[in-house]
């Protein structure tokens, strides 16, 4: 029996027949991820029932050298929860408990393969809200959003995944269990290992479950689309926005973005244009807060407000549906960078000329968390190993004081610019830290560093 068989049988035994998964056909969804542009062969998929198994799986895979990729509900889009040559995957999505919330506390308990949406569902049944929100809620789990420090939808108000969790249980390399869980706000009691574990996309620890912190839930709720000429006067608006107390959200897309959308959809855009760059704004409030919006939004000659939930909705669905407008046109190369927010308009302009100079049949459509400096820039058409936009793009990020990940995680996809985004003396840091959690490298290789 060679070492990998002897392993996937100790591997049976732990988790059972029908949760390790062998067979081609099954594991085939598991082995490419949602951007199509990343994944390989796994040796198997492993899905543990819960923290006892999983630990059992890491030491099999510790002892025989065997490397694991952790992966929750494969929403991710820098190719971290993918293998790449032959690597155990080990799906989080059995690991589905959620406690009671606690309301003394505003605290609630999930474990990582919980998808956003099931929390969305439970904290709102006993009157919380949770401060992330993204597009992907119905399928990316609580376990991914820690791993890659989500930010979303409302990180202008609450903060991204960092600051919502108070405590986490997580496996580490070589199957001890680390557990901090009993919902202590305030601990200063030495590192704090879950803001490590917060965004090291599965290369320090596998997370098992989170406490998380909730927010008061906001009834109160109205949409306005803006239409605008130009980047930097989305910029100026989203600066007069942001001291209202009832800022939620500030999305920023363009009419290519638009139309796309639309064709895809079969959405009318909403606005008659033309208009160099689209806002979208949502308020949050107790009471219904349209008119302090309309407002404070009564200079714009170009607005459409919508209060009810389907109006509501409809305005989301023009930003949210993006993502997969993009995608039904190919493999795009999807660049999630920030720039600091007095810089945005200006890269809007260098990033459109970057590209065109590098691959002047490739098409740029961009749109993002205009508040958080956040844009997400989709290349269409170079091939899906052709990284010369890529390495301009971010290059050209880099310049402008920026980063090359805001909010995805640098993956496999930004591998080759992490150490020219964070230096020499950072990247030595990390590394120091990777060694000594997990000195044989078994956990996510190749994802941050380069395999050892
Ligand atoms: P996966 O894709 O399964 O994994 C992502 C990474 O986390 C991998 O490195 C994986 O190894 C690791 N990982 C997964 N689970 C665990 C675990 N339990 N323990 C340790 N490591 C683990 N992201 C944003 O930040 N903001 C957005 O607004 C946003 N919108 C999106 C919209 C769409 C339509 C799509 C498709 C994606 C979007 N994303 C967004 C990206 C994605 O949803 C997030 O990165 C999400 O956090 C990934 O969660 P997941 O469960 O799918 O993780
Ligand atoms: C978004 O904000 O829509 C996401 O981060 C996904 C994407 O970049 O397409
Ligand atoms: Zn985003």
């Amino acid at each position: 029996m060679t070492e990998s068989h002897a392993s996937l049988a100790a591997l049976r035994r732990i988790v059972g027949d029908s949760h390790l998964l062998t067979d081609p056909s099954l594991r085939a969804g598991y082995e490419v991820d949602w951007t199509r542009r990343f994944g390989g062969p796994a040796l198997a998929v492993a899905r543990p029932a819960d923290v006892e198994e999983l630990a059992g799986v890491v030491k099999v895979c510790a002892e025989a050298g065997v490397a694991i990729v952790p992966q929750g509900g494969n929403t991710g889009l820098v190719g971290g929860g993918v293998p790449r040559n032959g690597e155990l995957v080990v799906s989080l999505a059995r690991l589905r408990d959620v406690e009671p919330v606690d309301g003394l506390a505003g605290e609630a308990l999930a474990g990582a393969g919980v998808t956003l949406a099931a929390l969305q569902q439970h904290v709102r049944a006993a009157g919380w809200e949770f401060g992330v929100d993204l597009g992907a809620r119905d399928s990316a789990t609580i376990g991914g959003m820690v791993a890659t420090n989500a930010g979303g939808l409302h990180l202008l108000r609450y903060g991204g995944m960092r600051a919502q969790v108070i405590g986490l249980e997580a496996v580490l390399a070589d199957g001890s269990v680390v557990r901090r869980l009993s919902g202590l706000a305030k601990d200063n009691t030495g590192y704090d290992l879950a803001g490590l574990l917060t965004g090291s996309e599965g290369t320090l620890g596998i997370v098992t479950r989170a406490r998380l912190r909730l927010v008061p839930p906001l009834p109160g709720r109205s949409v306005a689309l803006v239409g605008l000429p130009n980047t930097a006067a989305a910029v100026s608006l989203v600066a007069r926005l942001r001291r209202a107390p009832w800022l939620l959200a500030a999305e920023l897309f363009f009419p290519d973005g638009l139309e796309l959308v639309a064709r895809h959809s079969g959405a009318r855009p909403p606005l008659a244009g033309p208009h160099g760059a689209y806002l979208l704004v949502e308020a949050a409030a107790e009471r219904d807060p349209t008119d302090e919006m309309a407002a404070a939004l009564q200079e714009e000659s170009s607005v459409v407000l919508a209060s009810d939930p389907a109006g509501r909705r409809r305005l989301w669905e023009l930003r949210e549906r993006h993502t997969e407008a993009i995608g039904a046109q190919g493999i795009a190369h999807k660049l999630d960078i920030g720039v600091p927010v007095a810089r945005l308009a200006e890269f809007v302009e260098r990033v459109q000329e970057t590209v065109s100079r590098t691959d002047p049949t490739a098409r740029t459509i961009l749109y993002g968390h205009i508040a958080d400096g956040n844009l997400h820039v989709n290349v269409l058409g170079p091939a899906a190993d052709d990284e010369r936009v890529d390495d301009e793009v971010l290059e050209l990020v880099i310049q402008m004081a920026g980063t090359v990940s805001a909010e995805h995680g640098v993956g496999v996809a930004k591998r080759r610019w992490f150490a020219a985004d964070r230096g020499a003396a950072d990247l030595a840091a990390m590394r120091a830290v990777k060694d000594a959690l997990d000195p044989r490298g078994i956990l996510n290789p190749g994802v941050l560093f380069e395999p050892s």
